[in-house]
């Protein structure tokens, strides 16, 4: 009796140390934009993100300075390419191999790697000629070091040639069959695909059709039907939409990861102020760790908020004006994970 007791209390002391360690912000990344002249230093900037208990980061293309802040950090890492190598990695299995034991063998040891992700919203020409093939020659590359790290692409949701209601989501017709082939492959390794959504951008465009409680996560009540499933927010909507696209061409087991989404916080008038960028952002973290979209419940979205930073060295406008800190490393509003 004590003995199966005791067992019961092993059991409910393991599912609430996992519960909690889930509540901390596991499904939670966000992203590292570099393009600033006056941002911290690498290694503050990760005590900064492990102070906030966010398990995740996203680097558009290596960075030796984060790799190195990065090491037994315990942080996961979505690593990009930069999308002028796509061709290279594609045409030479060389380049690829060295691009790995560049930006991968000497730190594979003590960096937990997320994915390999090559390019960031890939265009047509990309997507047409060279990604699978790319895709396909850096995964033999990290294979031939003796590692198991996913490697996949970032698309943007513009790639849907529909994608309203979410059940019709389908790629663009220029794009479908490259993303056939894509998922095809993606399927078969068990390897995610990137996303990058925004429905400020959806929301920013076309105000006088789209509620804006529906495009900042905090509508109380369901805004779109789409057959048996309702819709309270856009993001549910993005990324199911992404999954209908993919179901399309044979690809509905892949697991989407928006690996970006975000709300500038200036920029554009009365659409960009701390309390929307504020409430926009806390609800997609709280969103993401405690639910799945309609056609998916029980499936967490992996979300990554763009972004740590206001980039001094973006365009003007919206774009410098996405993240969640000052480069002094206070925070422009507060964000929970
Ligand atoms: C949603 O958030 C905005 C901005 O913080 C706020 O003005 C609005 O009242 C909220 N709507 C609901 C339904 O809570």
């Amino acid at each position: 009796m004590s003995l199966i007791l005791s067992s019961i209390n092993i059991l409910l002391c393991l599912l609430i140390f996992h519960l909690s360690f889930f509540a901390d912000g596991e499904g939670i990344g966000l992203n590292y934009g570099l393009l600033g002249n006056n941002l911290p230093s690498p290694s503050q900037v990760i005590s900064l993100v492990k102070s906030r208990n966010v398990g995740r980061i996203r680097l558009f293309e290596p960075n030796h300075d984060v790799l190195n802040a990065l090491q037994n950090s315990g942080i996961e890492l979505i690593l990009g390419t930069l999308n002028a190598d796509i061709p290279n990695i594609a045409n030479d299995i060389n380049f690829a191999k060295n691009w790995v034991q560049t930006n991968v063998a000497p730190y594979a040891p003590t960096v937990k790697y997320r994915c390999l992700s090559l390019g960031n919203e890939v265009n047509q020409g990309e997507l047409s000629s060279s990604v699978l093939q790319a895709i396909k020659n850096l995964d033999e590359a990290v294979k031939s070091i003796g590692y198991s790290i996913p490697v996949t692409t970032t698309i943007g949701i513009y790639l849907l040639g529909s994608s309203f209601p979410p059940s019709s989501g389908d790629f663009s017709e220029a794009s479908k069959s490259a993303m056939q082939q894509i998922a095809g492959f993606l399927s078969s390794n068990g390897y995610p695909l990137m996303v990058t959504a925004y429905p400020y951008f959806a929301y920013a465009g076309d105000p006088g059709n789209i509620k804006l409680s529906y495009a900042l996560l905090n509508s109380t009540e369901v805004v779109v039907r789409d057959g048996d499933l309702g819709y309270a927010n856009m993001f549910d909507a993005m990324v199911d939409a992404v999954y209908a696209a993919l179901d399309k061409v044979g690809g509905g087991s892949v697991e989407v990861v928006i690996c970006e989404s975000g709300w500038p916080s200036q920029g554009n008038g009365d659409f960009t102020t701390t309390g929307l960028a504020q409430t926009y952002n806390q609800h997609l973290v709280s969103h993401a760790l405690s639910s799945g979209t309609p056609k998916k419940p029980g499936n967490k979205v992996e979300t990554y908020v763009f972004a740590i930073f206001n980039e001094n060295q973006k365009s003007p406008g919206v774009e410098q004006n996405f993240g969640l800190f000052y480069p002094d490393m206070t925070e422009v509003y507060h964000i929970d994970f």
